[in-house]
């Protein structure tokens, strides 16, 4: 069997690691295809280095643009890999850009499509993600969910077959690689931080970089915790501070994007961590740190319904008061399975190659 593995954003290089890993191990060739959506070597190949992702088979060096320009330009260079490729299967996770146009480029020409992270919604179609996880489950010929909360959103919409709940690709990774980043990462201590002793933060959505009210209060908020606050910034929200002249007070520790063992010995230390980042937010669960998530809504609802994760919104007394008071409970359900997500994935695919149209369209071109 011959796969095509899409990535592209950073919590694809993530979400793709472990099944790159079990798809070799059980001797299976994979072509990985990075779009290039993401380039700075701290948003790529800081991840590629920790994760030990082998390089990939073609870069297709998108690079950044608005939505259409982006998506579209990302569709013409994977549809002529694909065309010369020839895979059984393409797999495409989560939902960024990268995910819709792999997507659409396997399916138009009736590849077997795989969606790992599917049946995730926020119910908010502002969001562009909102609309790339929509169109990709709509098209998608199997898929694998993190929860079954997840399953059951693929089944209110009709989708009941080639469902497979395997459980969360980033916890598999989280648990492959929290020893690993302990001994190689020195990014505390480099800081001069108090494990237990500061907040983590991280803020990239649109919705709140791109609006000048709601990232103000964000930062408001930020000014005011009791206690340092490490932001590593995501280009896009680096971009907007400067754009809007925020000021950060002296306990705000605004830094760089950090690669991966960075990230984890970070969140493992934090007493708080405080994010609108989906794979922050399941992270901050499976290191079992309090989480206040920056959004009016979650896809990841279980981490709030544990009473781990606090919805806050961007209004600034409201995160002050929550920072200070959010207290999770001693227990935590599992609800991300059990750290082998990739492997179920692997044994599904082997078991039962996804068939182009299996979902009800045409088989025939
Ligand atoms: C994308 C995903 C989002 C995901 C996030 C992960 C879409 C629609 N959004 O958002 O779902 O949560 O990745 O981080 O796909 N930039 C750089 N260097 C880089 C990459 C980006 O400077 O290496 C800057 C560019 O100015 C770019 C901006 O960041 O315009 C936004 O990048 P883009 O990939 O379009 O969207 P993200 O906000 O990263
Ligand atoms: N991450 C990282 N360094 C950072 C910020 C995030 O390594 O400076 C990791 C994080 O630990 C998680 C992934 O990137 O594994 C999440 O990506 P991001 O928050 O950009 O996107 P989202 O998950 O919201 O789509």
């Amino acid at each position: 069997m011959k796969i095509v593995s899409i990535v592209g954003a950073r919590p694809e290089f993530v979400q793709g690691a472990p099944v790159t890993r079990a798809l070799r191990a059980a001797g299976i060739q994979e072509i990985l295809v990075h779009t290039g959506q993401h380039y700075d070597y701290k948003m790529s190949q800081a991840f590629f280095d920790d994760l030990g992702i082998p390089e990939p088979n073609y870069n297709l060096e998108v690079g950044s643009g608005g939505h259409a320009p982006q998506t579209a330009e990302i569709l013409v260079r994977l549809a002529e890999v694909l065309i010369k490729e020839q895979p059984d299967v393409v797999i495409v996770r989560g939902d960024t850009n990268s995910t819709v146009a792999g997507a659409l480029a396997a399916s138009k020409l009736h590849i077997p499509l795989a969606h790992v992270e599917a049946g995730e919604r926020s119910f908010d179609r502002r969001m562009p993600e909102e609309i790339n996880r929509i169109v990709t489950d709509s098209i998608s010929d199997v898929y694998f969910c993190v929860s079954a909360t997840a399953g059951r959103q693929l089944a209110a919409e009709g989708r009941t077959a080639h469902v497979h709940v395997v459980g969360d690709v980033m916890y598999d990774a989280v648990l492959h690689n929290r020893e690993l980043a302990l001994s190689q990462s020195r990014i505390v201590s480099d800081l001069g931080l108090t494990p237990g002793g500061y907040a983590l933060a991280t803020v990239h959505r649109a919705a709140t970089t791109d609006d000048p009210e709601r990232l103000g209060a964000v930062v408001a908020a930020f000014n005011a915790a009791p206690e340092t606050v490490v932001f590593p910034a995501h280009p896009r929200t680096r971009a907007a501070i400067e754009r809007q002249g925020l000021a950060f007070a002296a306990n705000v520790r605004l830094i760089d994007p950090v690669g991966y063992f960075d990230m984890l010995q970070l969140e493992e230390n934090a007493r708080l961590i405080a994010t609108d980042s989906g794979g922050v937010q399941r992270e901050a669960y499976f290191l079992k740190r309090p989480c206040l998530t920056l959004r009016d809504e979650t896809e990841w609802t279980e981490t709030v319904s544990a009473g781990w994760n606090q919805l806050v919104g961007v209004e600034a007394a409201r995160i002050r008061a929550a920072w200070s008071t959010f207290t999770p409970p001693a227990e935590q359900p599992p609800i991300f399975g059990d750290g082998h997500a990739a492997d179920r994935i692997v044994a599904v695919l082997q078991q039962t190659p996804p068939v182009f149209g299996q979902t009800g369209r045409p088989t025939s071109s």
